[in-house]
């Protein structure tokens, strides 16, 4: 089944709203003279949220392709929870997805595979796709049980999606001693943790469904090293970091086949 690959760029915590303005024209303009198409490979950006409306007033008013999303959303529709963003806002202001999950919103806002579950879920009803992330740390990985514990969370963020929820959501396999670290997975550590990742998606739904699903890796992705990641059979895009804030950069890593017949 052909899956279109998805190269989404997560600022995290970096550019005001006009810094995030200049980083769009400037990707979108490297896209247009390298003639990208964007059926080929989907090109999002996740600005924090100051700055999406902002993106979707230039993405809109100069008819842009790329998409965009946020970097977190709400379980809840609407109410008394200060601070937070309802996926009803996100949806009004043009986002096509919302990472979901992420480690650093695990580590610093415990959240858990449930939490991250019903983020995805409140995303999609009202027609945003989540990018969920999973993905070990050091010491488990040093222990060998990174498969283990990254179906535990695919386990605990599908516990309660339908068929047509796991269909409208994209995973993330980030292993945690790989993001900002420069220290990325190997192809084959990728395929192994993204392969197992479809079987069990398999197992809860059934092959179509499983191979319906976009997984993603992520990690110290850079235009050096995503074409070898994406050569491998389950993995079908790369979520990232530190190289989304360089246009130059993040325009290379989208045009990575071009890499790969060089
Ligand atoms: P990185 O971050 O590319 O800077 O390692 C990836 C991520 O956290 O999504």
């Amino acid at each position: 089944m052909a899956r279109t690959p998805l190269m989404a760029g997560n600022w995290k915590m970096n550019l005001d709203h006009l810094e995030a303005i200049a980083l769009v024209q400037k990707l979108a303009w490297a896209l247009k003279d390298a003639k990208h198409d964007y059926s080929e490979v989907e090109v999002a950006v996740i600005p924090p949220f100051t700055s999406i409306r902002s993106v979707q007033t230039l993405v809109d008013g100069e008819k842009l392709e790329l998409k965009y999303g946020a970097q977190d959303v709400s379980v809840h529709e609407k109410g008394a929870y200060t601070g937070e963003i309802a996926p009803r806002m996100l949806a009004k202001l043009g986002c096509t997805f919302a990472i979901c999950g992420h480690s650093e919103r695990r580590l610093y806002h415990a959240e858990n595979d449930w939490v991250v579950g019903e983020k995805a879920r409140a995303a999609i009803a009202h027609g945003i796709t989540p990018i969920v992330c999973v993905g070990e740390n050091l010491a488990i990985r040093r222990e060998g049980r990174q498969v283990e514990r990254v179906l535990i969370q695919v386990d605990g963020i599908f516990n309660t999606s339908t068929p047509e929820q796991a269909r409208a959501t994209v995973i993330a396999y980030e292993p945690i001693w790989a993001i900002g670290t420069g220290e990325v997975a190997t192809p084959a550590d990728a395929q192994e943790v993204c392969g197992a990742i479809r079987g069990r998606l398999a197992e809860l739904y059934d092959q179509d469904v499983a191979d319906s699903i976009r997984i993603l890796y992520g990690g110290s992705v850079k235009a050096s090293n995503v074409a070898a990641i994406m050569s491998e059979p389950d993995v079908d895009g790369a979520l990232v970091g530190g190289a989304s804030l360089d246009p130059e950069e993040f325009s290379a890593i989208v045009r990575y086949q071009q890499h790969l017949s060089a």
